[in-house]
């Protein structure tokens, strides 16, 4: 049977500081998801849902496969969109469009994506998905949940378990969702968002 692979990272580990670190980094690509990686491994050995994509997985599975393979996509994503930081980073295109169509402004999208990273009660993400529409929602997903469980096109996600943020930020949850900004790669949002 073919593996899974731990995704390769599209920037050095050290890329995002000082939002975040290197050390972070190595513990969560590193440790969390490749542990998440080797689990679903085992896991998928003689099943039916061996050699499926990793969303037909989180489509289908239950369980402890579910929450596995969940992780590993929303940290594929996660990881995926993130870039070196840059003054006055933000949305491009039709994205750019939607997100003022839809929220009214980007410092408004922010202020609403940023309350439902806040008041996420204990681990989860906070996500920007698109209906089939094309109309942008902001969710919160609890533990290892992704946005096509509902229907929705994946866009936009900010992890929000502490292993993302303690090392850097101890329970300052707030501060480390703020500086994300600076480190979203919108090029890779914007492609997500106008894929088929
Ligand atoms: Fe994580």
């Amino acid at each position: 049977m073919k593996k899974l692979d731990l995704m390769a990272l599209p920037y050095v580990p050290e890329a995002l500081e000082p939002v975040i670190s290197k050390e972070t980094i190595g513990f969560h690509h590193g440790k969390h998801l490749a542990g998440y990686v080797n689990n679903l491994n085992g896991l998928l050995e003689g099943s039916p849902l061996a050699g499926l994509s990793l969303e037909e997985i989180v489509l289908k599975a239950e369980s402890g496969m579910l929450n596995n393979a969940g992780q590993i996509l929303n940290h594929n994503l996660y990881f995926g969109q993130l870039a070196a930081p840059k003054a006055d980073n933000k949305p491009i295109g039709k994205l750019a469009e939607a997100i003022t169509r839809d929220f009214g402004s980007f410092e408004a999208f922010k202020e609403e994506f940023l309350k439902k990273g806040a008041t996420l009660f204990g681990s989860g993400w906070v996500w920007l998905s698109a209906d089939k529409d094309g109309k942008l929602v902001i969710t919160q997903e609890p533990n290892a949940a992704n946005p096509i469980q509902k229907g929705l096109k994946s866009l936009l996600t900010f992890d929000v378990w502490e292993h993302a943020y303690y090392l850097d930020y101890q329970n300052r949850r707030l501060d480390y969702l703020a500086a994300l900004w600076q480190i979203i790669n919108w090029e890779v949002i914007e492609s997500r968002f106008t894929s088929q």
